[in-house]
Order: structure tokens, then C-alpha cells, then sequence
């Protein structure tokens, strides 16, 4: 067994949309008593104001400009994670498929990108953290103590964001080949662009979830870090 490293102890997941990163991460939040950050809900935050101020995703010019005139913050209460955005609690606003399809596209600015960067590198500093999102191993947190890359295929995804939306009731017309449709396209842009794109980092141990439950997805992780703790 390694030694333990100093300081706070990080966990980066990363991988596509849909492939239960947020469940997953927050499940291993609440039994070792760490911080669960969701940096795809920041990029949403971002987009919730984007979209009322009516603005083209693809307008990267009106879509920078917009940015000193949203303030964001995080709050947790028990644990979870709260976006404000100008005063505004929008947590409930951040998942539909629009807002989905603004943040895969508005992420790809650098200005987006680098107003998140600093917020999400000083919570990491502040306590033990799982962090997940596209690019946590690769450029938010290289420095990390663990960092996990979890895929699984497409279909089995749109499958798991349907039954989501379904529960949440915020289906808006979806069905699962349009979800399967957004998902592919978002992985492409989100792996494409310039920026930050999403990739394991060199380091990685990488999980195909397609058939694992995620109390097997979670075993694997915690496995993973006992060997780095
Ligand atoms: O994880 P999510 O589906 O909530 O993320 C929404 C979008 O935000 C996703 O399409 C890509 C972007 N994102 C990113 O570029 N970098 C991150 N660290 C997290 C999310």
C-alpha cells in the first residue's frame, strides 16, 4: 500500500453524458463524508441565464459577452449542491434537454471554461472532494489522487437518461431514439472540441458501465483507492 498523500484527497470521474457519474460519484460523497462536486451543473448554470436572455448557443461572441453580468455561486445544503445564478436557486431549471444541448455547446469557449476553472480548483482545496465532469483528470485536477474514466455504450445511456426524464417529468417530447440522437451528437462535440475535450487522462483507470450495477461501478472506485490512500 502507497503512502497516504498530504493534503486533501480528490477523486476526478470523468466520461460522457449519461453514463452515471453523478449517481455514482455522489453515492461514494456520502460514505466517505466527501464534497460531491458537480462541474456539468455549473456549465448548466451558465446556460439557464443564456437561455433568458435568449441568446444562440453558437454565438460565442454574445454568449462571452453575457459572462461579467451572471454571478454564480454554489451553496450545499446537506450535502447537495445548489447553483444561484444571480441571486436565483436554478438547481431545478438544470436538467432538460435544452439546457443539455446549450452547455455541450457553450462549453467550448475558452471564456466559459476559464470563468469555471479557478471556481472548481479552489472547492478542491477546500476538503475532500469528488469531482466529476469531462476534463477533472486532464486539466482541473492533474494533481488528483484518483482519477476514473467511465464509459458505457450509447443506447444503454439514452436508456438510462429516458427512464430520468420520465421520473422527473420533464420528458418535453423526448423519446428514446431523439435522447440516443442528443447523446451521440453531444459526445461528439464534447470529445472534439479544442478545449478541454473529454479523454481519459493518461493515468485513468477507465470502467465500462454498460453491465455493471452501480454498487459494482462503486466497488471497482473504492478499490481503486484504497491502493492510492
Ligand atoms: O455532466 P453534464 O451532462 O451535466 O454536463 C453538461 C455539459 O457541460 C456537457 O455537455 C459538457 C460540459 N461540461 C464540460 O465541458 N466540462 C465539465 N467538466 C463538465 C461539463
Amino acid at each position: 500500500m502507497k503512502e497516504k498523500k498530504e493534503g486533501f484527497v480528490s477523486i476526478a470521474i470523468d466520461g460522457p453524458s449519461g453514463v452515471g457519474k453523478t449517481t455514482i460519484a455522489k453515492s461514494i460523497a456520502e460514505k466517505l463524508q466527501y464534497l460531491y462536486i458537480d462541474t456539468g451543473a455549473m456549465f448548466r448554470a451558465l446556460s439557464v441565464r443564456f437561455q433568458e436572455l435568449g441568446l444562440d448557443p453558437a454565438d460565442e461572441a454574445a454568449v462571452c459577452a453575457a459572462l461579467p453580468d451572471i454571478a454564480l455561486t454554489i451553496r450545499y445544503e446537506e450535502g447537495t449542491q445548489h447553483m444561484i445564478v444571480n441571486g436565483e436557486d436554478v438547481t431545478d431549471r438544470l436538467r432538460t434537454e435544452d439546457i443539455s444541448r446549450i452547455a455541450s455547446v457553450t462549453s467550448q469557449y475558452q471564456k466559459v471554461r476559464s470563468r469555471l476553472l479557478e471556481m472548481q480548483r479552489e472547492l478542491a482545496r477546500t476538503a475532500d472532494v469528488i469531482m466529476d465532469g469531462r476534463d477533472i483528470g486532464t486539466v482541473v485536477l492533474p494533481q488528483a489522487t484518483l482519477k476514473v474514466f467511465l464509459t458505457a455504450r450509447a443506447r444503454v445511456r439514452a436508456e438510462r437518461r429516458y427512464k430520468q426524464l420520465v421520473k422527473l417529468d420533464k420528458l418535453e417530447g423526448a423519446t428514446l431514439e431523439s435522447i440516443e440522437k442528443d447523446i451521440e451528437e453531444r459526445d461528439y462535440r464534447d470529445s472534439h472540441r479544442e478545449i478541454a475535450p473529454l479523454k481519459p487522462a493518461d493515468d485513468a483507470v477507465t470502467i465500462d458501465t454498460s453491465d455493471l450495477t452501480i454498487a459494482e461501478v462503486e466497488a471497482a472506485i473504492l478499490d481503486e483507492l484504497a491502493k492510492r490512500c
